[in-house]
């Protein structure tokens, strides 16, 4: 939408990779989690939302016709949650589906299909800051309808309340929703089906999404599904690899595990702030594919200060050596260059070559830099600054 929101794509958390419909999936999870946004310091790397998935709802509506928080999981209801929620400076999102039930099988929760307008006013009074709205149970309604009807409901409930909400258009990619779902008022949709914890679905996701750069922007976002990470289906230099891929697209950051039980390790991929500042620059560009031989690609993203973000990313079961150069990834001319490791936080200086030796299924993440103060260079070896 034209509304000002999600300018950057959200940064946030979803319980749904983490818990499904577990009985894990509970007000003491969302509060924990926004506690552990504050004292890990992810809250101040940028993320922002906390998104409950499918199953909090019990399966009937009211005598109103109002949503009922399932008792069980939610005692206090969703008005407080949010209330503790935002004591956090934090947000907080909910979900449902642009059809009669939700997608959880076999039981389905109620769908918001028909019932747009009260359940936007519904949610925008609890203070729902976000809504990611499914596809399940649709009756085979045309779906660019279906999210307008829930887009303009928002909008008037948004409206009504004073309360912007972020709307997540989750129709999973069947009818090519780059193309008209920030017309409905979207600012992020999905582009694929759901990702999973293993190597080919987060790659597949990757792959149906990289094409599609020209569609996202401030406001409107390609959105590949959210973060594995720290799952454990990957390997660490995979789970490097998914966030490298994600934050080079410009993609919607949203954690997907139980960080009460996640490692160091998930904790410093997640927390990577120069990572994080490729996904969230005010530029607001998707990287593009390079070059893609032999499962050495190259992706490159223009940035706000003129630098590129590039990444050498191996497809491939065993290292390589993957290479572009400055004027290849889109750099004017310039005596020399500054590269700069993402990863492992070093400076290198480079005549115009931007290369690495990359592990199997890793990916080298350089944000390069025209330097104009460079003297001289050494003609074939890169010299580490730092
Ligand atoms: C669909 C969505 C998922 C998740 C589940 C919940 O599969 O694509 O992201 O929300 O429904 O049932």
């Amino acid at each position: 939408g034209q509304d000002g929101l999600a300018q950057t794509p959200p940064m946030g958390f979803n319980n749904w990779n983490a818990t499904r419909c577990g009985p894990e999936f509970n007000e003491q999870l969302i509060k924990n989690t926004a506690d552990l946004f504050v004292s890990k310091g992810l809250k101040d790397a940028g993320y922002e939302y906390i998104n409950l998935d499918d199953c909090w709802a019990q399966p009937r509506r009211d005598r109103n016709g109002k949503l009922v928080p399932v008792p069980e999981r939610f005692p206090n209801g969703m008005k407080a949650l949010a209330e503790y929620v935002h004591s956090k400076g934090l947000k907080i999102g909910i979900y449902t589906s642009a059809g009669t039930k939700t997608c959880d099988r076999p039981r389905g929760f109620p769908g918001a299909l028909g019932h747009e307008k009260s359940d936007a006013m519904q949610f925008a009074e609890w203070g729902i800051d976000y809504l990611k709205y499914d596809n399940c149970n649709n009756n085979g309604i045309d779906a660019k309808k279906r999210y307008q009807d829930m887009g303009n409901a928002l909008k008037e409930a948004s409206e009504a309340t004073g309360h912007p909400i972020v709307y997540s258009v989750c129709e999973w990619g069947e009818n090519k929703p780059w193309e008209w779902a920030n017309g409905v008022g979207g600012h992020l949709w999905r582009t694929t089906y759901d990702i999973l914890d293993n190597w080919d679905a987060m790659l597949r996701n990757a792959k149906q999404t990289l094409p599609l750069a020209q569609y996202a922007g401030p406001g409107r976002w390609n959105d590949p599904d959210m973060l594995e990470v720290g799952n454990g289906g990957m390997t660490d230099t995979e789970y490097r690899t998914h966030f490298s891929l994600w934050s080079i697209m410009a993609a919607p950051l949203l954690i997907g595990t139980d960080l009460r039980k996640a490692t160091p390790a998930t904790y410093e991929i997640l927390g990577n702030r120069e990572v994080i500042a490729v996904d969230q620059d005010p530029l607001g560009v998707q990287g593009s594919v390079v070059s893609s031989e032999d499962g050495r690609w190259v992706i490159s993203k223009e940035m706000q200060d003129g630098s590129r973000t590039v990444a050498l990313f191996n497809e491939s079961d065993r290292p390589q050596r993957i290479s572009t150069s400055a004027a290849e990834i889109g750099l004017g001319q310039a005596q020399g260059y500054t590269l700069r490791d993402l990863w492992k936080h070093r400076t290198y200086q480079s005549g115009g070559t931007v290369s690495a030796t990359v592990p199997a299924h890793g990916t080298v993440l350089y944000r390069v830099s025209a330097d104009r103060n460079w003297k001289s260079y050494p003609p074939a070896a890169d010299l580490v600054l730092d």
